[in-house]
């Protein structure tokens, strides 16, 4: 049996922009998708999938994710015509937009391939691999999700977009900052989201160059002030970053509504985490006190769920 896992991610500043090219933090969280994959007479794949999710997502993601397993398998050359494997997914990471559910289940089931083909694959290939899956669920994926996955920490991502690998740093932060993360309960789909995004900047190129703009200096203004610890700064700029965002129009009521209820409570900054249009929200919280109060409130307000974690050590 081969065995592997991929962490959650959320995205701190830079979903969507990160698609055209600008750069974007993301983290990985602790909570994890787990595979494991075994060997059967029978020729292809077979699944169990047993992640824990928002009602209604795996059903809705079903399709995207047959294919997303298809194409990790082509591209590590497993060769399933003769006797074929069953794959499990497992793990504590709850299945929801937002939170890098698909991009963990590819990173996982690439490392439990590895294991049990004794393919050798380190996390760049591993990173590769993933790319390939998550083009599964939506075709062109800025790769931030895999690479926050696969590595973990907090990531500086920028795509490449004449087709070139993606640069990426891993940062390092003298002290863990808190956040909490908060599901509207509603699954989106990346693919029509990305791709309303850009009928829209096709339509309207100008509209689009000036939210980019801003964007462009918020998230360097944003890096310099998570390096220095400068949460109040953070904060402020996660509050701009979700207003570009609501601009972009992939916010909606019910993300605005628990952005709004985080701020009130105490969170230093709040917004959208990942594809938007429903899925979940990040709130950057200075301490564990805070921390539980917005937990709180969030859940009173109608959360589907809300996960209390940190990140950047
Ligand atoms: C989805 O988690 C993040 C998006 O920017 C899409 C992508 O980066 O591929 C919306």
């Amino acid at each position: 049996m081969g065995v592997g896992s991929g962490r959650g991610k959320t995205i701190l500043f830079g979903e969507h922009f990160v698609v055209y090219g600008l750069p974007a933090l993301a983290a990985g969280i602790s909570s994890t998708t787990t595979a494991r994959v075994t060997r059967t007479d029978s020729p292809g794949w077979t699944l169990t999938d047993n992640r824990p999710e928002m009602p209604g997502y795996k059903e809705k993601k079903l399709d995207e994710q047959r294919v997303s397993i298809e194409n990790v398998i082509r591209h590590l050359g497993i060769d399933l015509s003769e006797t074929g494997i069953h794959i499990e997914f497992g793990g504590d990471l709850v299945c929801a937009s937002g939170i890098g559910a698909s991009a963990a289940n590819c990173v996982a089931l690439a490392r439990a391939l590895s294991d049990e083909f004794s393919l050798g694959l380190d996390d760049e290939k591993v990173n590769e691999a993933a790319y390939e899956g998550e083009r599964g669920y939506h075709g062109t994926p800025s790769g931030i999700d895999n690479t926050a996955s696969t590595f973990g920490g907090l990531v500086w991502y920028v795509r490449d977009l004449s087709g070139g690998p993606p640069t990426f740093e891993r940062l390092k932060l003298a002290r863990p900052v808190h956040i909490v993360i908060a599901s509207t309960g509603i699954t989106a789909s990346t693919k029509e989201v990305v791709g309303d995004v850009r009928a829209k900047k096709e339509a309207n190129p100008e509209w689009f160059d000036g939210i980019v703009d801003e964007y462009k200096s918020l998230v360097h203004s944003a890096r310099d002030a998570l390096l220095a610890l400068d949460l109040d700064r953070v904060g402020k700029l996660m509050d701009r970053n979700h207003t570009l965002l609501q601009q972009l129009t992939v916010s909606c009521e019910e993300l605005d509504s628990l952005v709004t209820t985080a701020r009130a409570h105490g969170a230093l900054g709040a917004k959208l985490t990942g594809t938007g249009r429903g899925g979940n929200m990040i709130a950057l919280v200075p301490d564990e006190r805070v921390k539980q109060r917005v937990a709180e409130a969030l859940t009173d307000a109608g959360a589907a769920a809300v996960w209390l974690t940190s990140f950047g050590t």
